[in-house]
């Protein structure tokens, strides 16, 4: 028994904001930003939250995947940007797609947490505890960056993913995860509710370096980890569909890895870096554009906060 994705979805706020946008704001300019990011725009919310943005998505994923909400047994919902704490955004979204005989909650390993939520489910339904699971990223980082801060504020955007995971007949495959708490701190948002001064804010707090070191080394270690624990021949994966942090990182990998670069799909240049979302707004996309036929192989790979990082193969 393995978990197949049967549907996905996704939502991206109307309003963007393009580097043209940024330099009227921040000591940048559209070709700094393009040069070490790749990035042009990146969409923010305006009415949206997190949660509206998890519930869109999911109801899109639903309704392409052809299954009613009441089918859903498990809503795993990846943020580390919610609106709500109590109660989870998962429980909220529940509600709202009318999910009612789901149990829900929300997962944070950040960049890494849509490839986390995979591999929970594929657990849960390799256990029998839950057929069918709705998996959701999304997030509002345009709240979390310090628009003060060009060093961060120009990587991020919001979005939100969701795919719908359901028990089939069907050949299982191992993951490939990590973390290393050592180095947590390249990567840092304190809980306002901790802050000294009350009414200071709290912001995504990054050294680049470290975080961009620390990608090109570990995902093309977690890709070539999991094909080797999987007995797959790399050549035999159709696509990569890599966390989309920075097209410099993404091409870094490609480089290493020794892989045609037709097989990483990217937008980043449009969204910017979506943390958990990235994985799922890219996914439904390809799908959306035709890109995924049956019977071809997938490697999921995310990595950032935690840090963490995971790679997963499946069968489309
Ligand atoms: O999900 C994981 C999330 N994180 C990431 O993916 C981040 C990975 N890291 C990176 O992509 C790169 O480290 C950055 C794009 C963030 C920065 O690029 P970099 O080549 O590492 O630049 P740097 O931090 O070494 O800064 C070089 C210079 C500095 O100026 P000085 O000290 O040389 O005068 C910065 O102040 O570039 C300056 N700088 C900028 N200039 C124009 C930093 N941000 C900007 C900016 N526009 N937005």
């Amino acid at each position: 028994m393995v978990g197949k994705i049967i549907g996905t979805g996704s939502y991206i706020p109307e309003k963007y904001l393009d580097n043209n946008d940024l330099a009227q704001i921040i000591e940048t300019s559209d070709k700094w930003i393009r040069e070490r990011t790749g990035i042009i725009r990146r969409h923010v919310v305006e009415t949206e939250t997190t949660v509206s943005m998890a519930a869109a998505a999911a109801d899109n994923a639903l309704q392409n995947s052809g299954i009613h909400a009441d089918e859903v047994e498990l809503i795993l919902l990846c943020t580390v940007s919610s609106d709500v704490i109590l109660p989870s955004a998962a429980c909220e979204v529940q509600q709202r797609i009318g999910a009612v005989n789901a149990t829900a909650f929300d997962l944070n390993a950040a960049c890494a947490g849509f490839v986390f939520a995979y591999v929970m489910a594929q657990g849960y339904i390799a256990a029998k505890i839950y057929r069918t699971i709705l998996i959701i990223g999304s997030e509002s980082l345009s709240k979390l960056v310090d628009w003060k801060d060009r060093g961060t504020c120009i990587l991020f955007g919001d979005g939100a993913g969701a795919a719908v995971i359901r028990a089939a007949a069907g050949q299982r495959y191992l993951p490939v995860t990590g973390s290393d708490g050592e180095s947590g701190l390249s990567l840092t948002l304190k809980s306002r509710f901790w802050q000294e001064d009350a009414a200071a804010r709290s912001y995504i707090g990054m050294d680049g370096q470290a975080i961009f070191k620390f990608a090109v080394k570990k995902v093309p270690q977690a890709i070539r980890g999991v094909l080797k624990k999987n007995r797959i021949n790399p050549r035999t994966i159709d696509w990569f569909i890599l966390h989309q942090a920075n097209q410099r990182i993404i091409d870094a990998v490609i480089k290493r890895l020794g892989i045609s670069e037709d097989k990483f799909p990217s937008n980043v240049a449009e969204y910017g870096n979506t943390s958990s979302a990235s994985i799922p707004i890219l996914l439904d996309e390809m799908v959306q554009k035709g890109l995924l036929e049956k019977g071809q192989k997938i490697v999921l790979a995310g990595f950032g906060a935690g840090l963490s990082w995971g790679a997963v193969v499946l069968k489309w």
